[in-house]
């Protein structure tokens, strides 16, 4: 069974930590061996530039330098850790990935979303996730969230406007994915939680249909040619 690659997205506050957490825990159950990865970051020098591009410098940060940063670890992460998991028969859950630019760096800052194309292209190829979750979440909400756990970083001190930009982006990116599912962020964590895990059943059921398994066994996941 080949495995997948699961990315969890959303503005800060958004709870995708825990989603994480959940989703590796269903993964585990159903037998799959499972590995975590977050963006930017997720090998040294990719854990380095997010160090870079989450910090305050005493002069301005570009908003290409910041894109392009995105991508440079976005390409030391997929090389080095995501498709090697995926060869060795992983499934991969990613905090964030090529959805987080178009959201922050495209709709938040503007950027061209041709020039973010091109770079995917360069950095990524056809390489893509096999499922986004989208853990939707107000701007306010989600800040005042992230404010209560310690001082903002140089990207969530980018304003409200920005982050409104982001939030109207993913939404858009995701209601014309195929591939990806909102989830409302804005309610109690377990309701939150009961969501995704039927979101998540459901993804998985049809996962199983499309790439011809049997559905039969909870723990261990046979393919039928083996039965
Ligand atoms: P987080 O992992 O705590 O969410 O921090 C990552 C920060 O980097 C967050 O503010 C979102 C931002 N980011 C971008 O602006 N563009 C990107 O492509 C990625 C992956 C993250």
């Amino acid at each position: 069974m080949a495995p997948s690659f699961i990315v969890v997205e959303g503005l800060e506050g958004a709870g995708k930590s825990s989603v994480i957490e959940l989703i590796c825990a269903f993964l585990v159950a159903k037998g799959h061996e499972v590995e975590c990865t977050r963006e930017p970051g997720g090998t040294p020098m990719a854990e380095a530039i997010r160090e870079c591009v989450k910090q305050t410098w005493d002069e301005v940060v570009t908003q290409e330098t910041e894109l392009l940063l995105m991508y440079a670890a976005r390409s030391q992460l997929v090389e080095n850790k995501i498709k090697p998991a995926m060869s060795a028969n992983k499934w991969v859950i990613g905090d964030r990935h090529d959805m987080s630019s178009v959201a922050y760096q495209g709709g938040g800052r503007g950027i061209d979303l041709s020039v973010l194309s091109s770079l995917r292209k360069m950095t990524l190829g056809d390489f893509e996730p096999d499922l986004v979750l989208y853990l939707d979440v107000e701007p306010s909400v989600g800040l005042a969230r992230a404010r209560g756990r310690g001082e903002l970083d140089r990207i969530e001190l980018s304003g409200l406007t920005f982050f409104e930009n982001a939030r109207k982006t993913y939404k858009a990116l995701v209601s014309a994915s195929s591939k990806a599912i909102e989830i409302n962020a804005m309610q109690t964590m377990s309701d939150v939680h009961s969501n995704v895990t039927i979101a998540l059943q459901d993804w998985y059921t049809n996962y199983l249909l499309v790439n011809n398994i049997s559905t039969e066994t909870d723990n261990t996941v046979k393919d039928v040619r083996e039965i």
